[in-house]
């Protein structure tokens, strides 16, 4: 199974699934990735000599063009499964067409609860007692689509912004290197349902 993922950040999630890719026995192979921006994260693909390619909204007239340009660039790398992993950008109709049901994302709590770009500060904001990791596959939302996988993280008392997204990305690296796995063994169907053409 070829993955490609998406980061903006530092990349610990993808750098656990390349990781865990480097054993030949894990069903699936990161084969680029990719960001909206130089992010550090993409350093893990380039000291494995794997392709990148960066995608910046500034770079293009509007969402519009950035969002074809980015499908775009991730259809270049044929993957059969797209991972959002730290990817801070709502990707649009020609991303959604064209991974559409095999796109998925990884984010920081116990969706449908904390959506959204602050998930962890929200929840202990919230005062929760539990929050947690979520596997999903991406809509048109924000953080929206389908749950594939969920894991529980506590809060504990102390607990910070930081402690707390250490605490939950360590759970994350776990959930979605076994999720991509699970997936890759048995894969999203490759054709999107399309209109006709008339
Ligand atoms: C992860 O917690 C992810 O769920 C959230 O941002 C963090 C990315 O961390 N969206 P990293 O860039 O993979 O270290």
């Amino acid at each position: 199974t070829r993955v490609v993922v998406l980061v903006s950040g530092t990349g610990s999630l993808c750098a656990a699934l390349l990781d865990a890719a480097d054993d030949p026995a894990y069903p699936a192979d990161v084969v680029a990735v990719g960001a909206d921006r130089e992010a550090p994260g993409l350093e893990h693909a380039r000291r494995r000599d794997l392709p990148t390619f960066v995608c910046r909204l500034g770079d293009h007239p509007d969402r519009v063009a950035w969002d074809r340009a980015l499908a775009g660039a991730i259809a270049a790398h044929r993957p059969d499964l797209v991972v959002s992993a730290g990817f801070m950008k709502l990707v649009g109709p020609a991303v959604l067409d064209a991974f559409g049901g095999r796109l998925l994302n990884t984010h920081p709590a116990l969706l449908p609860a904390f959506p959204g770009a602050h998930a962890v500060r929200d929840a202990l904001a919230a005062g929760a007692a539990v929050t947690g990791s979520t596997v999903h596959w991406v809509d048109a939302g924000m953080d929206t689509g389908p749950v594939i996988a969920q894991r529980e993280v506590p809060v504990l008392p102390g607990d910070d912004e930081g402690r707390l997204h250490e605490r939950i990305k360590a759970v994350e690296r776990t959930l979605l290197v076994d999720t991509v796995a699970r997936l890759a063994a048995d894969p999203p169907s490759t054709r999107t349902p399309r209109e006709t053409p008339r």
